[in-house]
């Protein structure tokens, strides 16, 4: 066979064989056995130099007219299969599926418990206070009547800056930072964290309390105990009892820690016959502690002497641990997604 005439007949060839190409290695295999450095276009001009020189130029010419057909034919090809999958995506897209949702961040147990704890004492007409966690000694001890050498001070294993500043071990500080600047009647809560040198299986060295004081004309150990049963059933379901043992605050006096009926067993000390794991068969929950805001107290911050106020203070930890049910304090501070991602 000629040249010219094996050269006409590549571009039908090709033709039947893009007719079967329904892939992109079906085309590229045909590319290669045309177009390719060994394929047929190649071979065929590889024979050029055999024919009669006058002949050469019209064969060129026909060989040149033939890589482009075979090209254009290619590109069509390409074009075709690339609709039709398309087409075929289109057709196999169901618009009404649910589309795939990124996980969103949840706020953390420890923020929505003390969330919860404010805006039960929001309702109660309480406002939110706050104040640094970097404190002096004056407003984390000394007002609060813990003078330098108080024994008191031993119970909260102090994070020193400077001999004179602090991380604040308690919220109770917030108390002379609020009477300091707003006249009584006055009713705040003061959310925030408080650091101490603990660190074992029941304490981490920063912590979260939730401090609380109401002063006014006339304000009774009565009211107290009103606020503080509402707050409990508020948080821990209306059959929640409370009461209150007799104990020790430099700040407050009486002094009282306050005990909520079990949540798990209700006060009864066995689940089922077993004895209740979470109040240890005791029946009470320690909560808060609380008392009579001390005179020395409203005499540091220049407030009458016949004002009367009452405070508390509650660790948010203990409380939320409480409210889910969780048995492992640390769990609030490994942030494991898996965990953390459970509360909403
Ligand atoms: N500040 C105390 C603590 O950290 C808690 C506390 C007890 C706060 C009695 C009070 C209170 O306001 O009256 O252990």
């Amino acid at each position: 066979m000629d040249i010219i005439s094996a050269l006409e007949g590549l571009a039908p060839e090709l033709e039947k064989g893009l007719e079967k190409a329904s892939t992109a290695e079906d085309l590229e295999s045909l590319r290669v056995r045309f177009l390719g450095r060994k394929g047929s276009l190649a071979t065929i001009m590889g024979e050029l130099p055999s024919l009669a020189p006058e002949k050469r130029p019209e064969a060129g010419k026909v060989a040149n007219r033939v890589k482009e057909e075979l090209t254009s034919l290619f590109e069509a090809r390409k074009k075709a299969l690339e609709e039709q999958a398309e087409q075929a995506f289109i057709a196999g897209f169901d618009p009404t599926l649910p589309g795939r949702h990124p996980w969103e961040g949840t706020r953390h147990p420890i923020t929505l418990t003390m969330e919860k704890i404010c805006s039960v004492f929001e309702k109660l007409g309480f406002d939110i206070e706050s104040g640094p966690e970097v404190e002096t000694d004056y407003y984390n001890f000394e007002a609060l009547n813990l003078p330098p050498e108080h024994p008191a001070r031993d119970m909260q294993d102090t994070l020193y800056i400077t001999d004179n500043i602090v991380l604040r071990t308690q919220t109770s500080a917030v108390q002379v930072h609020t009477m300091e600047k707003r006249k009584p009647p006055l009713a705040v809560v003061s959310p925030g964290k408080v650091y101490r040198r603990d660190s074992d299986i029941t304490h981490t060295p920063m912590f979260h309390q939730v401090e609380g004081l109401m002063v006014g004309d006339n304000v009774t150990l009565a009211h107290l105990r009103g606020v503080l049963t509402a707050f409990s059933q508020a948080m821990f379901g209306k059959e929640t009892r409370v009461r209150f043992r007799p104990s020790f605050f430099p700040f407050t006096e009486p002094s009282a820690e306050v005990d909520i009926s079990c949540c798990l067993c209700h006060g009864k000390g066995h689940v089922n016959g077993t004895p209740c794991r979470v109040c240890k068969t005791t029946g009470w929950l320690e909560i808060l502690g609380c008392g009579m805001v001390d005179p020395a107290v409203f005499s540091c911050v220049g407030y009458p002497e016949d004002i009367t106020g009452f405070a508390f203070g509650m660790g948010v930890e203990r409380i939320a641990m409480l409210t889910y049910g969780l048995g492992d304090l640390r769990m609030f501070f490994e942030n494991d997604a898996r965990f953390l991602r459970q509360f909403v």
